[in-house]
């Protein structure tokens, strides 16, 4: 066994657990990951079951799989992440070629589980939730570049209607302080400049209490990791509107290495909607967090998602969800059409808005939160931005590519000796999904065109 593929699905929390898998299986088996899986000794699918379409996915590659392995017998098949949490062994029944099912809390049980796959011949099937263990077991995460994901919480303890997440992930648990600043510090040793907090809610994060001191909150952990040295930009993914204290806005006027982005997904615009998707909030209570948090980090750029369809979901509420939509001027946005999840208590009730409905709200709802973010990057050409330079840019290696402070890939001639520092740039065009700018100082032309002038090309 030296090579491994690994295919991911879903959420960064996904992402982030599919590069755990690659560390550990490359520090105790010695594998390399590779991009193409006919290639690979060990082949894994990190699995979503948020949306019916996301959960059909895997079973339609699960078939592709299967050939690889009739090609080459000795390959093995891995399904990790959240359909195998929630099917666990009936993937083996309608899939018997698969040879390993293991969940996002047991992934790091992996050379375990492919030992004994091999000394006994038998499928493995692991999905418990042995609460933190996971990290504890993992190793040092291996880095490259200046911006790496830190996992501070697991699982969802909401449960809201619809949604599969708390049954696939389980239920809310916070990693220690001490591991989380810990791990942040290593990062920043290694020339980690930027940092994600990540967790399906990561504002329910929880520190135990110490000594005189309360639990400390979300708030507080990004005090102390923002006070990391070397850390210069923090960001946190997913947050929740049912936790979004004042200490957090606050948080957002105190700390300047704090991003100016937070991802708050409302869902709906209809209060009537709200309550029957159990989210736990009015949207009168959610304009009043943006508000806050606009007050606190003027220029802040909230991002949202939300369901259309819903079961009951009228022409009226949706017109309340694009009234919110407009009147918060979000600056990005995932819309979904209602997916009715088993298991789920949405799932019982009838899903009534037809296909073709939800998919014309999702379009109309899109449409409008694409052209206020086109309009924010407007808003930005000749202005200064502070952006974090991440590498070469993807389109054209020659040059760079960077971060604004609110989530904007800005593309630029620069030098490679700027990758990994916290530069001004001034931002000279927005394009449909990302900025150019120049340095300061500098002349705004590009590599290419001055390859292209210098060989006469024009
Ligand atoms: N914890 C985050 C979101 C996690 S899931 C939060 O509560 O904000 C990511 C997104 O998937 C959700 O915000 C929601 O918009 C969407 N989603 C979840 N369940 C869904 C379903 N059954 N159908 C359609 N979209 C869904
Ligand atoms: Fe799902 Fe709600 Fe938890 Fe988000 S908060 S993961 S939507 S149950
Ligand atoms: Fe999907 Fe699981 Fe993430 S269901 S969205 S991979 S938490």
């Amino acid at each position: 066994m030296r090579k491994l593929y690994i295919r991911t699905f879903g959420c960064q929390m996904n992402e982030y657990d599919s590069e755990k898998m690659a560390d550990i299986l490359h520090a105790r088996n010695g594998l390399e990951q590779v991009a193409d899986p006919a290639e690979a000794d060990v082949i894994l699918f990190n699995t979503c079951s948020v949306r019916e379409k996301a959960q059909e996915k895997v079973f339609n590659d699960l078939g592709r799989a299967r050939e690889l392995k009739a090609a080459r017998p000795g390959v093995l098949i891995g399904v990790g992440g959240c359909v195998a949490s929630q099917e666990g062994e009936s993937i083996i029944g309608r899939a018997p070629y698969v040879d390993l099912v293991f969940g996002p809390q047991t992934l790091h049980r992996l050379p375990e589980m492919i030992e004994r796959r091999l000394s006994s011949g038998l499928p493995q099937v692991d999905i418990s939730f042995p609460e933190i263990e996971k990290f504890d077991s993992l190793p040092p995460a291996r880095v490259e570049g200046a911006t790496a994901f830190v996992s501070v919480m697991e699982g969802c303890s909401k449960y809201c209607s619809y949604c599969i997440v708390p049954y696939t992930r389980g239920e809310e648990i916070s990693r220690p302080l001490e591991d989380v600043l810990v791990e942040i510090a290593e990062l920043a040793q290694r020339g980690v400049r930027e940092v994600t907090l990540l967790g399906q809610n990561v504002n329910a994060w929880r520190g135990p209490a110490r000594g005189e001191h309360a639990d400390a909150d979300f708030a507080e952990l990004l005090d102390y990791v923002c006070a990391i040295p070397g850390i210069e930009r923090v960001r946190y993914t997913t947050s929740h509107p049912r936790e979004f204290t004042d200490r957090l806005v606050d948080a957002h006027a105190r700390l300047p290495k704090l991003a100016a982005h937070v991802h708050l997904p409302v869902q709906s615009g209809s209060d009537r909607v709200l309550a029957a998707m159990k989210r736990g909030y009015t949207t009168l209570e959610y304009k009043s967090i943006v508000r806050r948090l606009r007050r606190a980090c003027p220029g802040i750029s909230i991002t949202s998602d939300f369901i259309v369809g819903f079961p009951g979901e009228t022409d009226e509420d949706f017109r309340q969800t694009l009234e919110l939509a407009e009147a918060m001027a979000f600056d990005g946005s995932y819309c979904f059409a209602y997916s009715a999840r088993p298991g789920t208590p949405s799932a019982s009730l009838a899903d009534d808005v037809p296909p073709a409905e939800k998919n014309a709200r999702v379009r109309r709802l899109q449409a409008l939160v694409d052209a206020t973010a086109a309009a924010i990057s407007q808003s930005m050409v000749g202005t200064r931005q502070a952006v974090l330079v991440t590498g070469p840019s993807r389109r054209d290696p020659a040059e760079l590519a960077a971060r604004t402070s609110n989530n904007r890939v800005v593309n630029f001639a620069g030098a490679r000796r700027l990758v990994g520092h916290l530069i001004d740039i001034e931002v000279t065009e927005a394009r449909a999904h990302t900025l150019r700018g120049v340095v300061p100082g500098s002349q705004p032309v590009t590599q290419s065109q001055a390859q292209a002038a210098t060989g006469g090309a024009r």
